[in-house]
């Protein structure tokens, strides 16, 4: 089916808007041994740039693998799921998709055990007496051992990684950079969302993973790359939009991914089949039918915001376009505050002491909220 504007899920290939430099910089990076970290909040296209990359290195011959910490519950599902994506490279192991059962059942189907028997341990998953961490231990092992034996290099891709933390954190959390570091046939890329939290994980001097990544920022994306998609898009449709009111939709969401897509969808959906050219006041009609359908997920952050009012009052405080945040007596609660919300993603440091809410719909909720 032809997609149009897509939001929701992961966008890769024609359209995957600009993230050409940062897909360059992450591809140079794993193929000459070093790890890469994507950062960067809630729905900024983490997933999409890193799916793109592990598909252009799979064209130039890598293996590929890829696991996201945020569907999996526990432990022993990790395991299975390494082990479940890595044995994927074998067309065979398709197989296990299709019958949408766990490894553990796949396993006992006598097509694929020929297939696997050189892994023997990946059938102790059968055994479900055998020790949850033990068989984690060898799982994490088995990337590089599959890579040696299918005589390719192997590219190992944890999405949400910040939820590692979930697991009992720190043990697991040394376990694999004592293991990563060693797999000398296995690259590795991450994605987080929460940036304080990531830091703790990769770019502090104590971190486990210091030094074994390169960090790699994504920002909004630039208006001369999302402009002529936009144009092409709905032209597609038969809608003719002129460049300064491209400008307008972009100066609305600041040309953050998501809600770019998410308002170009809106207009789409509102004019489709009534008018051929899109105009100004079509953008503001868009905006507040693209806002409204977020709302669900914009009141949810709100909720969660009531539970810490120090916090909201200071998001309110840069939503208004305050400057000076530190002007008032209460200078600690403030500085705690600005801790709490970098960690959660909710706002990012753009000079000094000043600061930007990165959600460009919910700087707009905010404001309407006072
Ligand atoms: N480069 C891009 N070009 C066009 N649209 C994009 C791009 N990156 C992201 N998007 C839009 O943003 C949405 C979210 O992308 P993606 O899932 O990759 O982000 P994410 O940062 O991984 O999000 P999450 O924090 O929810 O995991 C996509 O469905 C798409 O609408
Ligand atoms: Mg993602």
């Amino acid at each position: 089916m032809k997609k149009l504007f897509v939001t929701g899920t992961p966008v890769t290939g024609k359209d995957l808007v600009g993230r050409k430099e940062e897909i360059r910089e992450i591809k140079h990076l794993l193929q000459n041994g070093q790890g890469a970290v994507l950062i960067a909040p809630r729905r900024f296209g983490k997933t999409s740039v890193a799916l793109t990359a592990l598909q252009e290195l799979q064209k130039d011959g890598y293996l590929i693998a890829d696991v996201d910490l945020f569907t999996i519950t526990n432990k022993r599902r990790l395991a299975e799921s390494i082990v479940e994506k890595t044995l994927e490279n074998k067309k065979v192991l398709g197989i296990i998709r299709k019958i949408k059962k766990s490894v553990s059942e796949a396993f006992k189907n006598v097509e694929i055990k020929q297939v696997i028997e050189n892994y023997e341990f990946v059938l102790k998953f059968t055994e479900s007496s055998i020790d949850t961490y033990e068989v984690l231990e060898s799982s994490l092992d088995f990337p590089q051992k599959f890579a040696q034996k299918e005589g390719k290099p192997l590219c190992f891709f944890y999405d949400e990684f910040g939820d590692i933390a979930k697991f009992d954190g720190e043990d697991i959390i040394k376990l694999m950079r004592g293991k990563f570091q060693l797999h000398s046939n296995v690259c590795y890329l991450f994605a987080g969302s929460h940036e304080s939290l990531m830091k703790e994980l990769f770019a502090k001097e104590r971190s486990a993973f210091y030094k074994f990544c390169k960090i790699i920022y994504l920002g909004e994306i630039a208006f001369s790359d999302f402009t002529p998609y936009i144009r092409k898009k709905f032209k597609e449709e038969g809608l003719f939009i002129a460049d300064n009111v491209i400008k307008k939709i972009l100066e609305r969401t600041k040309g953050h991914p998501y809600y770019t897509q998410l308002l170009c969808r809106s207009i789409h959906y509102l004019l489709k089949g009534e008018k051929t050219t899109i105009e100004n006041r079509d953008i503001e009609m868009g905006y507040e039918d693209a806002i409204a359908s977020e709302k669900p997920y914009l009141e949810k952050l709100w909720e969660e915001l009531k539970e810490a009012l120090a916090q909201l009052e200071v998001l309110l405080r840069i939503a208004s376009g305050e400057k000076r945040l530190y002007s008032n007596k209460n200078k600690v609660n403030v500085a705690r505050s600005i801790n709490a919300l970098s960690t959660k993603g909710l706002i990012r440091k753009t000079g000094g002491r000043a600061y930007s809410i990165t959600d460009p719909f919910f700087e707009e909720f905010l404001r309407r909220n006072r």
